[in-house]
């Protein structure tokens, strides 16, 4: 993916040289940095890792023991081969501890969750136990063994809940409103607190929902271009929705991986804002995955009975569905990214209807590869 600047790669940090002499990998030789990626086999994880891989890191990617079928993502980007995999479960303190406690990594990236919203609810204590305690697990593991290492933190706009200000920036109050909000403000809060408290180089992405070709199937966007895609290439289904007035900042996520990565590339650590600054209801990135596919869409009726038609077939293609609402909704989700473009250097170039576009264009040829198999 062409991005519209460049980063020049800092080599071998040389404040780190024990370490490296440690492995006995030679005083004052350009040694390639080394990486952690909890949660390497989800989207952000699969993204990051190609994009650490182009920089020469050396990637170590955690994988949950029962998680074979979900190295998919690695392998359609062809680097399954590429990542040291690692056992790895946030739920379990002696294997993050025995882990991190051996590798001593550059840098660490948090990305591991249970990161579907709506289900936190239903299962809210393990939610909260990967997504707060999974990240004070590995908080204290790197503050005992490799306090040097480098943390990052995925912290999320969700923390913004029932929003405080518009748009909303890292000066913004938090007002979770889920589960899993509360869970991630708690894992924000102690990151920076074991920044504060310990010198250690520990930072925080709040970053705004960010969507692929990769993204899981049960995310509203990824739900409506894989549905409307087999609806393009001929099925009959209906793409049943939930509260298709709710607003979000969505961008396309190997961008804002590139920004995650340059957090951790600054002299101090800090927290950051990654979000495009615009915002778009359901509604509307379901007519521009429609727009994307050649289908025109007739809206009609209100609320429960709302509906969308393929005007050229007369075809109902989606609905509202009551299950899939919320206990808690949040409606306005649009961030300012302002102190990270000045900061970091970093900006989304995408808009919702360029990746609209990207993830409809994706699931259809998809449909078609599943089609001819
Ligand atoms: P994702 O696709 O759902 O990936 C989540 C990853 O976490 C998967 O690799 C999953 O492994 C792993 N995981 C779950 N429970 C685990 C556990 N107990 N121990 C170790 N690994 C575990 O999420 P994503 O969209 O890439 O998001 C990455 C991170 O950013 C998450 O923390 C998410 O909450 C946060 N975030 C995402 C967005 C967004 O819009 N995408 C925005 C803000 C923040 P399996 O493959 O085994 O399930
Ligand atoms: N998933 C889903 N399915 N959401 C629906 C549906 C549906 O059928 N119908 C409407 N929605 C609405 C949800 O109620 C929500 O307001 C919005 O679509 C987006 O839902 P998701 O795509 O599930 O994402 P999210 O915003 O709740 O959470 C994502 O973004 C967060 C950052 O703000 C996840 O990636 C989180 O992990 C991330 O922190």
């Amino acid at each position: 993916m062409p991005f519209p600047y460049t980063v020049p790669q800092d080599g071998y940090a040389t404040e780190r040289l024990p370490f490296h002499i440690q492995l006995g990998r030679g005083i004052g030789t350009k040694m390639n940095k080394t990486a952690f990626i909890s949660g390497v086999t989800g989207q952000d994880g699969a993204y990051l890792a190609q994009l650490l891989l182009e920089k020469g890191y050396v990637v170590h990617g955690g994988v949950r023991a029962n998680a074979q079928d979900s190295l998919d993502r690695l392998s359609r980007l062809g680097i399954q081969d590429r990542v040291k995999l690692h056992n790895f479960d946030l739920l379990d303190m002696n294997n993050v501890f025995r882990v991190l406690r051996d590798l001593r990594v550059d840098e660490f990236y948090n990305l591991a969750a249970q990161s579907f919203v709506g289900a936190s609810w239903d299962s809210a204590m393990n939610t909260l136990d990967i997504n707060a305690m999974g990240a004070a697990r590995v908080l204290d593991t790197l503050r005992t063994t490799s306090p040097e290492t480098r943390f990052y933190q995925a912290s999320t706009s969700e923390m913004f809940g029932a929003v405080r200000a518009v748009p909303q920036s890292e000066l913004t109050p938090f007002n979770p409103r889920s589960p899993y909000a509360a869970g991630k403000a708690m894992a924000h809060y102690l990151t920076v607190n074991y920044r504060d408290s310990f010198g250690m180089h520990a930072s925080c992405g709040i970053l705004f929902n960010h969507e692929s070709p990769l993204r899981g199937l049960q995310f509203v966007t990824r739900k409506i271009s894989s549905t409307l895609a087999r609806i393009a290439r001929g099925s009959a289904e209906v793409c049943r929705l939930g509260n298709m007035d709710a607003r979000r900042d969505w961008g396309y996520a190997p961008e804002y991986v590139e920004g995650m990565w340059r957090m951790l590339q600054q002299d101090r650590a800090d927290d950051y804002v990654l979000a495009t600054g615009a915002t778009t209801t359901v509604r509307d990135f379901v007519s521009c995955v429609a727009g994307a596919l050649g289908m025109r869409l007739d809206w009609e009726g209100e609320g429960l009975t709302e509906v969308a038609r393929n005007a050229a077939t007369g075809q109902v293609v989606v609905c509202v569905d009551p299950a899939f609402f919320r206990p808690a909704e949040v409606d306005l989700l649009i961030g300012d990214p302002a102190k990270a473009k000045a900061a970091l250097g970093w900006q989304a170039t995408t808009d919702v209807t360029a990746l609209a576009t990207i993830m409809a264009r994706a699931d259809y040829d998809s449909t078609a590869n599943r089609l001819a198999a």
